[in-house]
């Protein structure tokens, strides 16, 4: 990703070794799963997931759905994580969204789970577009830009809302911007949910700066949200997720 003009920009390779602790796979998590695999028919298929992390869906989706998986990350160390964690039989490459290092048509889906807010869609969307056989799905996992008005966070970090908002791509840009690198039809299911965190999880979640966004926040806010966190927070944290699945068909 480009950094912004001050210099700003998530750094992935810092998150990795705790990433999987501060961002585990929840309730909310597995219902999305599902979602993805069900309305995009993952299951059984050649798969490459995009921007794959530390290996959470690729591991899902060779245990649960029987998918064959490759995938994709630029950040060395998320690709340690996932190296450590994947099922034998999983590809990992280190590579961008953008410039694929794999054949055309060689895949029958991709995936691409909290990543398009961090590429150049337009390019990672052609070579999503490029590497699908015929007849193939781009699945795309993401949030709802509504999510960030009543996101946990935004009353101890307001920049978090407005950054995200405007990072995170609404259902009708992402539509017109999959129509454009070249996709039929897409569908657009929200997914909805309630967790509960205790103080000490939604703690180490901000001191362990579990989400790339606060990389974006400047000294003074990141101090300040932090210690009034500290001060603040009750004893059990409700977070209300608005997650978007998008399917589009090649
Ligand atoms: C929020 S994490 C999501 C990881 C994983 N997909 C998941 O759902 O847990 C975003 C991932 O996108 C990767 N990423 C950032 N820029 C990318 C790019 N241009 N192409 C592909 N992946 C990228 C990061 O390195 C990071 O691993």
């Amino acid at each position: 990703m480009t950094p912004a003009a001050d210099g700003r920009a998530p750094r992935f390779d810092e998150r990795a070794a705790r990433y999987d602790d501060l961002r585990p796979t929840s309730a909310a998590w597995w219902e999305r799963f599902e979602v993805l695999v069900e309305a995009a028919d993952l299951r059984g298929r050649r798969l490459l997931d995009v921007g794959c992390g530390t290996g959470q869906l690729a591991t899902a989706l060779v245990e649960r759905a029987h998918a064959k998986v490759w995938g994709i990350d630029p950040s060395a160390e998320m690709l340690a994580v996932a190296r450590r964690r994947v099922p034998r039989g999983v590809g990992l490459k280190r590579a961008c969204a953008e410039d694929l290092p794999f054949r055309d048509g060689w895949f029958d889906r991709v995936t691409m789970s909290l990543v398009v807010h961090l590429v150049d869609r337009p390019a990672a969307f052609a070579e999503a577009f490029r590497v699908l056989a015929p007849g193939g799905r781009l699945a795309i996992a993401t949030f709802h830009p509504d999510h960030f008005d009543g996101y946990w966070l935004r009353g101890f970090f307001p920049s978090i809302a407005v950054i995200d908002r405007h990072r995170f791509p609404s259902p009708r840009e992402l539509e017109r911007q999959l129509a454009s690198a070249g996709f039929a039809a897409t569908a657009a299911i929200r997914v909805r949910s309630v967790e509960t965190l205790a103080r000490e999880q939604a703690l180490a979640r901000i001191r362990g700066r579990h989400i790339s966004t606060f990389d974006l926040l400047d000294a003074d806010e990141l101090r300040e949200g932090s210690a009034r966190a500290e001060r603040e927070l009750p004893d059990r944290v409700e977070v209300r997720l608005e997650q978007l699945v998008v399917v589009a068909h090649r």
